[in-house]
């Protein structure tokens, strides 16, 4: 008899939220506890979704348009879906991805305004076929994380500029949390990352993904 299919998590969150810190205790966890699993990330993966992250973070990409970003990212997570997820989920592994089709919501959908219509369009696929069983959103607002990491002094005009595109970033991972109450949960990030990561494996417990 074929053993059963494993559960899909994805992590969410604004840039500097703590989500690596939690992924990588999460990862600790996990070995020590002997889950068959994986890790993984978006954008990237696999050999060519790695290629197409190159493309997506190389700063000097920078006249890339936001449709094509958008396509971009949407591609590498088919090919990852394909290369990586599938067989491991197969397998009866447990997938852990760092980003996922949420973020293409949040900053190409919300934050670019390319609206939502055309993100979901475009990642169909993910959407109707490979939805995660749980997304934990790491919710901390980029304020709290810029502060966290530089302290109060460094709020320049240019990093306000940059607040205003992550804050929209937020605002949409809210909404999207508040739409999908059954597989978004959300873990206040201005707790101790101790804290954060307890509250975390309750989580996934509770919900029957360990
Ligand atoms: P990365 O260095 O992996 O950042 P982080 O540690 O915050 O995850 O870079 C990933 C960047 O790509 C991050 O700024 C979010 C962005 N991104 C999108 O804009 N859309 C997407 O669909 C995905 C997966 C990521």
């Amino acid at each position: 008899m074929a053993g059963s299919r494993g559960k899909f998590i994805t992590f969410e969150g604004c840039d500097g939220c703590g989500k690596s810190t939690q992924l990588k205790k999460f990862s600790e966890y996990l070995t020590k506890e002997g889950i068959a699993h994986i890790f993984t990330r978006e954008p990237g993966g696999g050999k060519i979704s790695e290629a197409i992250r190159e493309i997506l973070l190389n700063g000097k990409n920078a006249e890339m348009t936001d449709e094509c970003e958008a396509l971009l990212y949407a591609a590498a997570r088919v090919q990852h879906l394909h290369d990586r997820v599938e067989p491991a989920l197969e397998e009866g592994k447990l997938v852990v991805c760092d980003r996922y089709v949420d973020s293409s919501l949040a900053y190409q959908a919300f934050a670019r305004g390319l609206g939502r219509e055309f993100i979901e369009k475009i990642n169909a696929y993910a959407l109707e076929k490979y939805l995660p069983d749980l997304t934990v959103f790491i919710d901390l607002s980029p304020e709290a994380a810029f502060l966290r990491k530089h302290g109060a002094d460094e709020n320049d005009r240019l990093e306000q500029a940059g607040m205003a595109f992550h804050n929209r970033v937020y605002e949409g991972y809210k909404i999207l949390a508040k739409e999908n109450p059954e597989r978004i949960v959300c873990v206040d990030g201005n707790q101790t990352p101790d804290e954060i990561f307890c509250q975390v494996l309750r989580i996934l417990q509770e919900r029957g993904c360990l």
